[in-house]
């Protein structure tokens, strides 16, 4: 059987890097698209070296989504089976300082490629949403049939794409879509090689975490030491890279194999929630670091406890995820340790 083409937006990221390596080691042939808008083309000279013999199957195209020209070139050299579309802005906080910054990069980015996609005849979609649509859960596992919300305009972007690939979906029966739920990716690819490497002062608790385990910043704030849980601190459910990428390639088959799947949702976590001071113990175990902390009070529009119930993509994908925290703890501080400026120098950091 001739190998699947498929296009990936932003594989240059984060998640989109660590995917395009599976991809390629599974023989797929891919082409990224990212405009490099919050990554570095390093990650994906990596990729292509980690491949080997397979990365002759990587080409890359530095344009932006909302360049639709470009877009249709990219799409009449190449007949896609799929699109895996990661390109987005992901702050949550820079959303609400630049929410029209957000609506047009996400939503304008996004409307433009399924138009393309469109008028080229490739209907099929796997779409990165995120846990950030369940707001602050009444109750936990969140499933996916629970009521959705966004605090952010980051995470409206999420709502407002899911609700067009549904509508999309209704219209033209020919569109087979995934949506995909990430709770809190975290880890590297176990070579070290690739991994997390957030521009500026990290949002996220792990990128933090390891900048404090490098000596980049002294300590990590703990925001909020009073929510019910186990320990006062907030609780997620925190799924290694590896697993997530390996989601993908499941999300994928299933597009590819089932001619009715139409528009669906699946979670991708682990199920556990485990709370940041228990994150915190398993990093310092991992590296052998100590990491300073400082309690301080709530961030504003956190959630106490968000965790996956992981039933559905468990059923329906066959797929589940692998790794723990003590793995995911051992492959980020196997990263961030042989690159502790990730792809930059000291010189190109905040
Ligand atoms: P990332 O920022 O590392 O990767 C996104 C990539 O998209 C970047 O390489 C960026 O340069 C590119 N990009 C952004 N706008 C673009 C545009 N207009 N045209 C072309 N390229 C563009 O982020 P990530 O963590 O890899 O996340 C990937 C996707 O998963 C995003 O849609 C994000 O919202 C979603 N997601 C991430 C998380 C998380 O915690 N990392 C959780 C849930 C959902
Ligand atoms: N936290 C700290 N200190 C920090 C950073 C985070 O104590 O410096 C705490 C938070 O308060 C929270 C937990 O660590 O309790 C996890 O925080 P993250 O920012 O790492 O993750 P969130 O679950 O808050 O949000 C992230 C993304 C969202 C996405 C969501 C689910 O930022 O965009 O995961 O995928 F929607």
């Amino acid at each position: 059987m001739a190998a699947k083409n498929i296009l990936v937006t932003g594989g240059v990221g984060y998640i989109g890097s660590h995917t395009v390596l599976q991809l390629l080691q599974q023989g797929f042939r891919v082409v990224v698209i990212d405009n490099l808008i919050n990554s570095s083309e390093v990650a994906i000279q990596r990729v292509v070296e980690l491949a080997g013999d397979n990365g002759n199957n990587l080409s890359f195209h530095q344009i932006d989504l909302r360049d639709r020209e470009a877009l249709r070139k990219v799409f009449s050299f190449t007949k896609f089976d799929a699109v895996i579309h990661f390109a987005g802005l992901k702050a949550v906080g820079e959303s609400v300082q630049k929410p029209l910054l957000y609506y047009n990069n996400n939503l304008i980015g996004t409307i433009t490629l399924l138009e393309v996609m469109a008028d080229h005849g490739c209907k099929n979609l796997v779409f990165s949403s995120s846990a950030t649509v369940y707001g602050w859960p009444k109750q936990v596992p969140c499933t996916e049939e629970f009521s959705l919300s966004a605090a952010n305009p980051y995470g409206r972007t999420k709502l407002v794409i899911e609700d067009i690939c549904r509508d999309i979906q209704k219209t033209d029966s020919e569109w087979k879509i995934i949506l995909l739920r990430y709770f809190n990716p975290v880890g590297a690819h176990p070579s070290g090689f690739i991994g997390e490497d957030p521009r500026g002062i990290p949002n996220n608790l792990m990128p933090f975490i390891q900048q404090v385990a490098v000596g980049r910043r002294p300590f990590l704030t703990v925001f909020g030491t009073d929510y019910n849980t186990k320990d006062g601190t907030g609780v997620r459910d925190y799924i290694h890279i590896e697993d997530l990428a390996d989601g993908h390639i499941a999300a994928l088959q299933k597009l590819i194999e089932d001619p009715s799947i139409g528009c669906e949702v699946y979670n991708l976590g682990t199920g556990k929630g485990t709370s940041v001071l228990e994150m915190v113990t398993a990093f310092e175990k991992a590296s052998g670091k100590k990491i300073p902390l400082i309690m301080d009070g709530r961030r504003s529009g956190d959630a106490e406890i968000v965790y996956a119930s992981m039933k559905k993509a468990e059923r329906e994908l066959n797929w589940r995820a692998k790794f723990g925290i003590d793995e995911m703890c051992r492959d980020q501080w196997n990263w961030a340790s042989k690159n502790p400026w990730g792809y930059g120098s000291p010189d190109s950091q905040s």
